[in-house]
């Protein structure tokens, strides 16, 4: 028997190895999805996954993709969950799943296995996604099976089996990183009324108040709706990303703290770094000010928080949330331009947009004279628009008296 296991090098992941291959005695090929996390978090992870007992170890690139098919649509979408989050787990997940489908057909495994737990939302999400390409794949998921209950059973559990730790100085945060962000959660987070130790926590950036006192200013290019030059140089998306990250992170931009309502009930709070992602957004919101006509820009709203729930809740690959890229591939048509921000403390600031299809008209918006709108126009209009207030105001006249 085998067994994909869906790999992080972190302590979770090394003792389901062992404990795969006792309660289940499979043989187990361990797979890392690089989306960005690092080569703090990937290096030396082959030798480690063969010291902890995995037959075989295989690392997927997914970063190209994962950047310009998930992380760059979500710009275009501004799909942003319950008004703050970026979605940066979320987006992460449907793509790793698919990757692990991949290997588990090309393997011939019998199973796939993840490290969620049995309270989140990434359970969810990677089993939904499995499903989408393998929907006969038995899933094993041991945060719901074991009766481990707690960080330190899993050390003593680990030590047990000789299992190499990494004891550094990481702390116990639940963390998740890729390239478009980094979350933490758990611990002295877990209550909402603790502030953040943003000088511990933080590792994309600084906090706003060690930033820089003068303001950095970025040109952000974007065709269709996607960036593709940095202060006139092209750039492909991975390194648009990561060059954001850095410019974004160390002016303090891109902080969230909140308390998100999971899928699975509870309400639960988490600290999210996402700097070039809160730049692309800004940037890009600017731009579809003037490109996008009004209608247009209205419904995408609705749009834009149903998309964010699909991807929250594990609904990517569903014919609804593909219908809802499609739609909004097609308000991106004219989604072309420059846009120029001011980066300062945390802050960012509009410094100017232009576009060769821009809807705004100087001159119609002007208070002078022009030839595309005669004021006298909008005396009729205003009686029409205004018939139902009036007719209701004369009603409400009659019953008064
Ligand atoms: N709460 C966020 C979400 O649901 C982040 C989850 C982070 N996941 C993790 N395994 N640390 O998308
Ligand atoms: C987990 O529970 O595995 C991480 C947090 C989440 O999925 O929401």
């Amino acid at each position: 028997k085998k067994v994909v296991l869906a790999y992080s090098g972190g302590l979770d992941t090394s003792i389901i190895i062992s404990w795969l291959k006792e309660n289940y005695g499979c043989e187990v090929i361990a797979v890392a999805a690089d989306v960005g996390q690092g080569a703090g978090e990937l290096d030396g992870l082959d030798e480690k996954a063969a010291k902890t007992g995995a037959s075989k170890y295989i690392c997927v690139d997914c970063k190209p993709e994962f950047v310009k098919d998930f992380c760059f649509e979500a710009v275009k979408a501004n799909a942003l969950y319950e008004g703050k989050y970026m979605l940066g787990t979320s987006l992460a997940r449907p793509i790793i799943a698919k990757k692990l489908v991949d290997i588990a057909l090309e393997e011939g495994a019998d199973a796939i296995c993840h490290g969620c737990t049995g309270k989140g939302n990434d359970q969810v999400r990677f089993e939904l996604a499995i499903k989408a390409f393998a929907p006969d794949m038995p899933i094993i998921a041991p945060w719901r099976e074991w009766d481990i209950k707690s960080r330190e059973e899993e050390i003593e559990y680990a030590e047990a089996r000789k299992i190499p730790l990494k004891i550094n100085r990481e702390t116990n945060y639940s963390k998740d990183k890729n390239l478009w962000h980094l979350s933490h959660e758990g611990l002295d987070l877990e209550d909402p009324a603790n502030e953040p130790k943003y000088d511990e926590i933080l590792e994309m950036g600084v906090s706003p108040e060690k930033a820089p006192d003068v303001p950095t200013y970025i040109t952000l290019t974007f065709e269709k709706g996607e960036a593709v030059a940095l202060n006139g140089e092209k750039l492909e998306p991975v390194e648009m990303l990561a060059k954001l990250n850095e410019i974004g992170g160390a002016n303090g931009v891109g902080i969230a703290d909140m308390v998100e309502n999971r899928l699975v009930g509870m309400k639960s709070r988490g600290v999210y770094e996402t700097p070039g992602g809160t730049i692309l957004y800004a940037a890009h919101q600017n731009l579809e000010e003037i490109t996008v006509d009004k209608e247009t820009q209205h419904f995408k709203q609705q749009v834009s928080l149903k998309l964010a729930d699909n991807i929250y809740n594990g609904q990517w690959y569903t014919p609804l949330t593909e219908a809802l890229l499609a739609f909004v591939d097609k308000t991106q048509e004219n989604v072309n331009g420059d846009v120029k921000l001011k980066l300062y403390k945390g802050n960012i600031v509009g410094a100017g947009v232009t576009s060769p299809d821009t809807l705004h008209d100087l001159q119609t918006a002007s208070f002078d004279e022009d030839d595309d709108y005669d004021q006298y126009d909008a005396k009729g209009f205003i009686t029409l628009y205004g018939l139902p207030i009036k007719v209701k105001a004369k009603l409400d006249q009659k019953k008064k008296k």
